[in-house]
């Protein structure tokens, strides 16, 4: 694996960082652009079924990225030697930053699964309370973490 990272390293970077700009940057994009303009929609109905729809593409988009994002970092965890070094405990800090991240956005995408079929229902309520804590809480949530572990890859890359 050191030998591949080695060869490709460049390349294997590249593409954490591309998948750290798309996971982090769509979440952005959808909270604090498109979000504020489907708010404008009238219609409550049409409303959610606009955000359920946009956040079924964001998740669809994004999952790729997130799986190339741990790949790339257990490469550079060998390629680095990132355990046995110094730098273990902010390696273990981005682990650990992105497991609660595929955990909120695994929650994410039940929740928005279950308000899209509280929706086909006529449940309005209760896919209001399904979409609304996604936009509220748990993309906030995963804003802030993404740019915290952006921070600590900055710092790691200035180290190494
Ligand atoms: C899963 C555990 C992770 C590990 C072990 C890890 C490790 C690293 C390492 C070693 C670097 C420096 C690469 C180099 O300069 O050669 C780096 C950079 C970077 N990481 Fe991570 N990372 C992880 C997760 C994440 C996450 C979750 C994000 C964001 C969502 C992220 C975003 C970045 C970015 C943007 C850089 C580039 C920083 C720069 O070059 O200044 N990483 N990461």
């Amino acid at each position: 694996m050191q030998e591949i990272f080695l060869e490709y390293k460049t390349f294997i970077v590249f593409l954490h960082v591309i998948s750290a700009v798309v996971w982090v940057g769509g979440m952005i994009a959808m909270r604090y652009a498109a979000h504020y303009s489907f708010l404008e929609i009238e219609s409550p109905q049409k409303r959610l079924e606009r955000i359920a729809h946009a956040l079924k593409r964001l998740f669809a988009i994004v999952l790729p990225f997130v799986i190339i994002l741990i790949v790339t970092a257990i490469f550079m965890i060998k390629g680095y030697g990132l355990s046995q070094s110094d730098l273990s405990p902010l390696s273990h800090a981005k682990e650990g930053i992105w497991s609660v991240m595929f955990i909120n956005l695994m929650v994410m995408i039940f929740r928005r699964n279950r308000g899209e079929r509280f929706l086909n229902e006529g449940n309005m309520v209760g896919a209001k309370n399904q979409l609304e804590l996604i936009g509220k809480v748990m993309v906030p949530l995963n804003i802030v973490l993404g740019i915290t572990a952006i921070f600590l890859g900055t710092y790691l890359s200035s180290s190494l």
